[in-house]
């Protein structure tokens, strides 16, 4: 039976403060469930289901706010996408340069991904022109890291701050290919180039220092692209002009998602959860050896292929015994801060209960996210118990001191609102988390689930 004491959500507008008060001693998370399907993997087939020819149909598809702002932006340019749901949506291509210019302005919402991504296909898409903004958030995300090579492919872009912010506009133009040396490791840099050398004649390479999570590389492959990856030097080539052809695109669970619970899991006395259906794709699994080295215990059961993506199933057992702290500290830096930048913020939260200091380097992209996620974790994380100190590019988070109960922001960031609620169950006394209806940008279902695994 659920704990109906333990989470409350205050749905007063405009704003929903989502409260977790857990009893002191018998909450125990226990269950099997899922996650939504990827984010990145749901926003890519919309949108090369948008550039292909012939019908798509995504299975397993997001529902949360930021694919719905890829469907309408694609919808505005001509593509046939219909009503999403997680079953089956389909999509009529309108092919490669083809694309109508829209009325109106295109609105990327709250999504990094949809703006930046769609930025490469708008700019080589000839004798268009198109104005692109977001939200208040996303206007004030750097748009540079994709304008700047985008220009020197010859693409025609203006904007506030030289175009280094939304809203910004694109004149549609004939590019001309690159090899792109990019100085951070980016999958939507790389997404981005990607998509523009799709429309342009000869080969456009992208370099990047570590490899970011490699979505784009799998499914542009299968849908037909002319596209060659060297693992030894991070580089991915694709070779224009190139058509794509409508793909049967199956989501995995979303591994971003799932580690919300594996957090939960590893740090509430009893836990054992399993989370079926989960993406593997080693880009992504940072999480997953960052947790192992802390000492959680998590095992990937059923691995298989799904869609040219691996897929598991996956199992967290809480690993501590008597008083001693569930985790130990480690460090993350370098080329594993890639595959889970996304993740950091509920690692943080594992941090605080783990013997000794966890230091995270090399991670100075969390300052340009949907919010600045180091500042915002470690004050409302302190505003707890936790003793977190910043670093310009990470965070030094001493372990092991209690947390207790406070009210806390989310800063509108999805992934914020979410990491303190995982933190909440495991603190003592009551939490209140304000602006936690920003989990709809990826997790709408995040409090159901919460529900449905408290149990007595
Ligand atoms: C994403 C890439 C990452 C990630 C974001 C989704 C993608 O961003 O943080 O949530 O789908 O390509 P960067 O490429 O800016 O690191």
């Amino acid at each position: 039976m659920p704990l109906p004491n333990v989470i409350s959500l205050n749905a007063s507008e405009p704003h929903h403060a989502l409260t977790i008060a857990p009893p002191p001693t018998e909450l125990v998370l226990n269950g099997r469930i899922r996650v939504p399907g990827d984010k990145s993997i749901s926003h890519r087939a919309l949108m090369l289901g948008a550039l292909a020819e012939g019908e798509t149909t995504i299975a397993g598809l997001l529902l949360g706010e930021d694919p719905h702002s890829t469907a309408a932006c694609f919808r505005a340019m001509g593509a046939k996408i219909s009503a999403l749901n997680t079953e089956h949506v389909t999509v009529q291509g309108i092919g490669l340069g083809r694309l109508l210019e829209p009325e109106d302005v295109l609105n990327a919402g709250n999504s990094g991904t949809t703006l930046r991504l769609m930025l490469g296909v708008l700019a080589s898409q000839p004798g268009c022109f198109f104005t692109v903004t977001g939200d208040s958030s996303l206007r004030s995300r750097p748009m540079s890291r994709v304008v700047q090579p985008l220009r020197q492919m010859g693409a025609e872009l203006w904007g506030r701050k030289d175009a280094a912010f939304a809203p910004l506009a694109v004149q549609g133009t004939t590019l001309r290919p690159l090899h792109y040396h990019s100085p951070i490791a980016s999958a939507q840099v790389k997404s981005c180039l990607l998509l523009a050398g799709l429309m342009t004649e000869g080969e456009t390479t992208i370099t990047e220092p570590a490899l970011s999570r490699d979505h784009s590389e799998r499914m542009l492959k299968a849908f037909g692209a002319n596209l060659t990856v060297d693992p030894d030097t991070h580089s991915v080539t694709v070779t224009g002009p190139t058509k794509l052809n409508g793909q049967a695109v199956v989501v995995p669970g979303d591994i971003s998602s799932a580690a919300f619970w594996l957090v939960a899991g590893a740090i509430v006395p009893g836990a054992d959860l399993t989370i079926e259906n989960v993406g593997v794709n080693p880009t992504r699994t940072g999480v997953l050896e960052a947790l192992t080295l802390m000492g959680a215990d998590i095992t990937q059961e059923k691995q298989r292929l799904v869609a040219g993506e691996p897929v598991a199933d996956l199992r967290v057992r809480y690993a501590g015994t008597g008083d001693r702290p569930p985790l130990r500290a480690c460090t993350l830096a370098g080329d594993i801060i890639p595959r889970l930048i996304d993740e950091i913020p509920v690692l943080a939260v594992a941090a605080t209960f783990a013997e000794g200091t966890t230091v995270i380097q090399d991670a100075a992209e969390l300052r340009v996210k949907e919010s600045d996620r180091i500042t915002v974790m470690a004050n409302q994380l302190n505003q707890m118990g936790a003793r977190i100190t910043e670093q310009p590019d990470g965070m030094e988070i001493v372990g092991g001191t209690p947390l207790t109960g406070a009210t806390v922001d989310s800063y509108t960031d999805h992934r914020i609102a979410m990491s303190l609620a995982i933190a909440a169950l495991a603190a003592t006394g009551t939490t209140t988390i304000h602006r936690a209806e920003a989990v709809a940008v990826s997790y709408p279902d995040f409090v159901t689930t919460l529900e449905q695994i408290c149990l007595t």
